[in-house]
């Protein structure tokens, strides 16, 4: 398991395939703990989070979107990252921060995760992945879904970004030109 923050992020990858076996309910709330840690813009928190543990819902949830969602069937887990939209304005931003900390989180705990993109997505018929989304869940009509995060123990390993990757050519100091 990663020691420090450097060492996190330099193993961090989106990991897809998961071993069967569920997550153990301390697990869950360590998870459960990040998420409701995430700064927020003001610290409004207009988040929102759904943590579906149900076989049959992941396998509802897979379906949101026509491509790269099926391997949510596979996780332990998936964390609904909704908002309520009315309260504020940078919502996406706000459960942005909150995904990333999912994955981090879930890689720190020894953990495989990958985020789904939902807002702004459709399914393979079409519909919106939100409003899918909102009918299996239950969610009120005046919550937004930002993402899924796929969580469970890692059934694949994959090298972290080396330095040689870093692309440093999209950074400058002090001005761009
Ligand atoms: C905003 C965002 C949306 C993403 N959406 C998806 C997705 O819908 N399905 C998926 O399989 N991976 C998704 N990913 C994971 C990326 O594909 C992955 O981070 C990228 O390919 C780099 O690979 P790495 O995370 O292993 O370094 C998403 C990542 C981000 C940051």
């Amino acid at each position: 398991m990663p020691q420090s923050f450097l060492d996190l992020l330099h193993s961090r990858r989106s990991i897809r395939k998961y071993r069967p076996e569920r997550l153990d309910p301390e697990t869950v709330d360590l998870l459960r703990e990040i998420a409701l840690r995430s700064p927020s813009s003001r610290g409004i928190n207009p988040w929102r989070f759904v943590f579906v543990q149900n076989p049959e819902t992941l396998r509802e949830l897979a379906r949101s979107k026509g491509h790269g969602s099926a391997f949510l069937a596979g996780a332990a887990l998936g964390v609904v990252v909704c908002a309520e939209e009315g309260e504020s304005d940078v919502w996406v931003e706000d459960c942005s921060i909150a995904s990333t900390l999912l994955h981090l989180g879930a890689h720190s705990l020894g953990l495989g995760s990958c985020w789904i993109q939902i807002r702004n997505r459709r399914a393979a018929d079409g519909t919106s992945s939100e409003a899918r989304i909102r009918d299996v869940l239950g969610l009120p009509d005046t919550f937004r879904v930002e993402s899924i995060v796929g969580v469970g123990r890692p059934a694949e390993t994959k090298e972290g970004v080396s330095e040689e990757e870093l692309q440093f050519d999209k950074m400058r100091d002090e001005s761009w030109s």
